[in-house]
């Protein structure tokens, strides 16, 4: 009988914990914490837009992924409300043809690829932290930063009588990159100018570069490049990867405050000392 009850009162208290554990898997950008290991992420709490262009004349295909990790994205007021993102996303994909002969241009498709969705729309953000450091794959040896693995999207396509639901996940690798100081810009630039001025007949067109203008790059605002990678399936979702470089994804980015402070105590000391 006691038993039974105890046990009762444990699965009551665990429902009325329920709320509180789901929200454990909600995203707290200023703190993540990945294997002991924590890192501040909230200066890249904004809205940022990428874009990829396919042609296939006469049409031209814009596709816009609009990311947020941090929060739900905004509604775009250029846009028809039913032909926005569904409320709760945090990466989303919409694609505008244009017509480059009659200059029309339509919304074609609007893709929920992450985000916290009822679930008739898709699912839950449910989002995964790995840390490179630690990470057991081959692929992320000796690399520092952090893999974001968020789901919840799905996209429902019919073609004719066939109706394809496909799930969508979005998965964002935060590599570490120290912000270059000043000196080691200008020695990459006259490193870049002398490398080009060296490869010159032999330039066959640095396809890298192209993603700066296209839309593929961005700068964050804080030091840092948002880059697309693909938007293709694999396996059961269709993913989009995105790689991201940040000095927050430094393992020490968190306390290099305290430890530039303490240094520069150490200097002073030595001063008084002298
Ligand atoms: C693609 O669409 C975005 C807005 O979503 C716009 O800023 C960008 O200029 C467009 N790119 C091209 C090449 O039309
Ligand atoms: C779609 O692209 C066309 C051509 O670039 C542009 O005029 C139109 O405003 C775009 N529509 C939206 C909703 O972005």
């Amino acid at each position: 009988m006691r038993s039974s009850n105890a046990y009762r009162i444990t699965a009551s208290a665990a429902l009325c914990f329920a709320p509180w554990l789901a929200n454990a898997y909600t995203i707290n950008c200023d703190n993540v914490v990945v294997q002991k290991k924590e890192f501040n992420l909230g200066a890249l709490d904004n809205q940022y837009s990428l874009y990829t262009i396919d042609q296939h004349p006469p049409t031209v295909d814009n596709t816009t992924f609009a990311i947020n990790f941090c929060r739900p994205l905004n509604k775009r007021e250029d846009i028809n409300a039913k032909e926005d993102c569904p409320g709760g996303s945090r990466v989303c994909a919409i694609t505008n043809e244009t017509n480059t002969v009659d200059h029309t241009s339509l919304i074609r498709e609007t893709i929920p690829i992450a985000g916290e969705y009822s679930h008739t729309q898709g699912g839950s953000l449910d989002p995964k932290w790995t840390r490179l450091k630690t990470s057991s794959a081959t692929a992320d040896k000796g690399r520092e930063g952090l893999r974001l693995e968020m789901h919840g999207g799905m996209y429902k396509e019919t073609h004719g009588s066939k109706t394809r639901k496909k799930k969508q996940k979005a998965i964002i690798e935060f590599i570490c990159e120290r912000t270059p100081d000043e000196k080691r810009r200008k020695r990459d630039e006259l490193l870049r100018i002398k490398d080009k001025d060296e490869n010159e007949d032999q330039d066959d067109g640095d396809d890298d570069e192209v993603g700066d203008d296209s839309g593929e790059r961005i700068d964050d605002g804080h030091g840092g490049t948002l880059t697309f990678i693909s938007f293709e399936d694999e396996e059961e979702f269709t993913t989009l990867r995105l790689e991201w470089k940040t000095k927050y994804a430094c393992e020490d980015s968190k306390d290099s405050r305290e430890s530039s402070k303490s240094g520069h105590w150490g200097w002073f000391t030595w001063f008084i000392i002298m």
